[in-house]
């Protein structure tokens, strides 16, 4: 039975807990870790001049995802459920209204939304695994690595095929429940984490280092539009997770002892620091090699396997790195499918397996318009371009800042002193400084650039 009084000490959750605290920082590192870090934060710092890219976007980490990471493990704690249920449960004993929890179904729509194309950019890396492993990058140039990433892209059933297996591995790892998920990640973030490191090692040592450290460090204000700045805040949300319940749904399995705050400072600095590896590791190696860091999303695609080309070992190598990408992003995409069947195993009667397999399908379909969008429907452009480039700006641009602004809002305006504080342990400067920034600056600062973007400031 659930408990419904107002301290949260025996309200458990339906899906049992995370073993250990270290459990909860690996699943939500997990989560946070995936192709956000190795994939879009180098692609989008290259669209968008770099160095001042990544000024803004660190920035929003700690200022922005910081105090909403914390207010959504904390709600998410307090609630012990699905994000929509936990919002009409705390939304009620907190502020009178059951409204709030349209503020979870957005996050388990967003988060829905968005695995939709995770797992078409998902299904790539699954698809260079065997690419990896025959050999197809050994000595090739960067004109050759191009067209093997144009051929697979431009062909419709390839990329279907890889992102329904993709679909299918999520469907098959959710299905099975929390305990899935902690074992899965334990081994693989230490293994990417290494690898990354090898990587690094050879663009120090290959790459055109300093042009690279210079263009993600230097920052040119000149080049970044409020479009950018707006890029950079939907980034910073996208890679810690945050504003679409995923955290929320985690911390409804995270033990009462556990400290939030510890656990968001571990996550946000692990998630970012991967980030600038991949960044430090990709920007030396674009200059080496004469590309363009202003590619698009194909930049990590073109840039890495020539260099897996050029190794001792390469083939192992690439083979390992896209195996473990791919597990990376399994993690991530796991943590945006939890909020939607934690919901309907709830408040259906069906079971984790059927709501998984609805959900998942459900997902699959949405996915189509971006596997198409490089090839059949690539003429097919509107708002902002294809398919893909629309759903990934109205998610990670519009859905995830709003989200995240009412998530601070109701931890730190609509929550009691009393609720949030007992949360985050205590009183002292840590807790002010989150009321500080949960209070006014993320709220304000995010829809300032929100507004600035969109042109009504
Ligand atoms: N943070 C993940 C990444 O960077 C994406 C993600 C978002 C995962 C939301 C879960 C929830 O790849």
């Amino acid at each position: 039975m659930l408990s419904s009084d107002n301290s949260n000490q025996e309200r458990q959750s339906l899906h049992g807990n995370w073993s250990s605290r270290l459990a909860f920082i690996m699943a939500v590192t997990g989560s946070a870790v995936g192709l956000g870090n190795i994939w879009k934060f180098p692609y989008m710092a290259g669209q968008n001049g770099g160095g001042a890219f990544v000024l803004v976007y660190l920035l929003f980490v700690f200022l922005i995802g910081m105090p909403v990471m914390m207010s959504e493990i904390l709600i998410g704690r307090r609630g012990r459920r699905n994000p929509v249920a936990t919002m009409a449960l705390l939304g009620e004993e907190e502020g009178g209204s059951k409204h709030w929890k349209w503020l979870g179904a957005l996050g388990v729509i967003t988060a829905m939304l968005i695995l939709s194309y995770y797992s078409v950019i998902a299904g790539w890396t699954l698809t260079y695994i065997p690419k990896a492993i025959s050999g197809q990058f050994t000595g090739a140039d960067a004109t050759l690595i191009a067209d093997l990433f144009d051929d697979f892209v431009s062909n419709p059933a390839a990329v279907i095929s890889a992102h329904t297996f993709f679909m299918f591995l999520n469907f098959f790892v959710i299905s099975r429940g929390v305990k899935g998920l902690e074992v899965a990640v334990k081994f693989l973030m230490p293994a990417l984490l290494f690898l990354l490191f090898v990587l690094l090692y050879y663009s120090l040592t290959s790459g055109s280092f300093s042009e690279g450290v210079s263009f993600m460090f230097t920052p040119n204000f000149a080049a970044l539009s409020w479009d950018g700045v707006l890029t950079a805040m939907g980034l910073a949300c996208f890679t810690l997770s945050i504003g679409m319940g995923a955290i929320m749904a985690y911390g409804a399995y995270l033990p009462q002892e556990t400290s939030i705050t510890n656990a968001a400072v571990s996550v946000v600095v692990a998630d970012t620091g991967i980030a600038v590896l991949s960044g430090l590791v990709i920007f030396p190696l674009v200059f080496a090699n004469g590309l363009n860091p202003g590619e698009g999303p194909d930049l990590v695609f073109k840039t890495l396997p020539l260099v897996f080309g050029q190794m001792q070992a390469g083939v192992f190598l690439a083979t390992i790195f896209f195996v473990l990408l791919a597990f990376a992003a399994l993690t991530s995409a796991l943590g945006l499918m939890e909020p939607a069947v934690a919901w309907m195993v709830e408040s259906t009667n069906y079971n984790r397996k059927k709501s998984s397999a609805i959900i998942a399908s459900l997902i699959w379909f949405f996915g189509l318009g971006t596997a198409l969008s490089d090839n059949l429907l690539s003429e097919f452009k509107f708002f902002q371009g294809t398919i893909y480039e629309n759903v990934d700006f109205i998610t990670s641009n519009i859905m995830l800042p709003m989200s995240a602004v009412f998530i601070t809002i109701f931890a730190a305006w609509v929550m009691s002193k009393n609720s949030s504080s007992e949360e985050l342990d205590g009183h002292g400067v840590v807790y002010k400084i989150w009321q500080l920034l949960a209070r006014y600056f993320a709220p304000i600062a995010i829809l300032v650039i929100f507004l600035q973007a969109i042109g009504w400031i």
